[in-house]
């Protein structure tokens, strides 16, 4: 117990100590781990860049026209729901694992739905990385015009090959 305590005194007091910086930062540090967090989702587990390509331009190719997330006029709610329900009759997939089991999307279970179910996404997603999804692709991706090469270097990580034509 004296162990204990002797090792858990120091360590209250640092968070102690710690706490009004990070309570003062906390907004603007969440804000960019939910959209780094997003990213990753947009880039790996869901695969959103699949069909939508990395800058979100969209593409005709795999999965048909996948529509530009950059010209999107849809809101928050509004993608939200597509990101979780997909879209009936197109090859956009649903990600929330329950959408088609308790009519939480579009009123509908999966045999209702029938032939205009959408496809299951390759991974589900839970709720707080279809919202980080979100706010990824608003803060980084939704009216933002002509695609960068400061915005392929950031996404990629590094300078990669695909970056070469994007180069000012
Ligand atoms: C298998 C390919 C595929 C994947 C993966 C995919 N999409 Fe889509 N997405 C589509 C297609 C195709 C459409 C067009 C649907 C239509 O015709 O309305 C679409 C439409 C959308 C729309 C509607 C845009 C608008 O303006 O109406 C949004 C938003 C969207 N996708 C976001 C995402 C996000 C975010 C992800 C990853 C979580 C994702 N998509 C993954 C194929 C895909």
């Amino acid at each position: 117990m004296a162990g204990f305590l002797n090792r858990a005194v120091p360590v209250a007091l640092l968070l102690l100590a710690g706490a009004p910086m990070a309570w003062a930062q906390a907004p603007a540090s969440e804000e960019a781990r939910a959209i780094e967090f997003g990213k990753e989702i947009f880039k790996t587990k869901a695969r959103c860049q699949f069909c939508h390509k990395w800058d979100g331009t969209g593409d005709q190719g795999y999965g048909g026209n996948a529509l530009s997330l950059r010209k999107t006029q849809l809101s928050r709610e509004q993608l939200t729901e597509v990101v979780k329900c997909g879209r009936l009759s197109t090859e956009m997939p649903y990600h929330d694992k329950f959408g088609y089991t308790d009519k939480r999307c579009f009123g509908v279970t999966r045999e209702q739905a029938g032939a205009d179910m959408p496809p299951e996404a390759n991974q589900y997603l839970q709720a707080s990385e279809i919202a980080a999804v979100t706010q990824y692709v608003f803060a980084r991706i939704v009216g933002k015009g002509e695609t960068t090469y400061a915005e392929c270097v950031d996404f990629w990580g590094k300078d990669t090959q695909q970056c070469e034509p994007l180069k000012p």
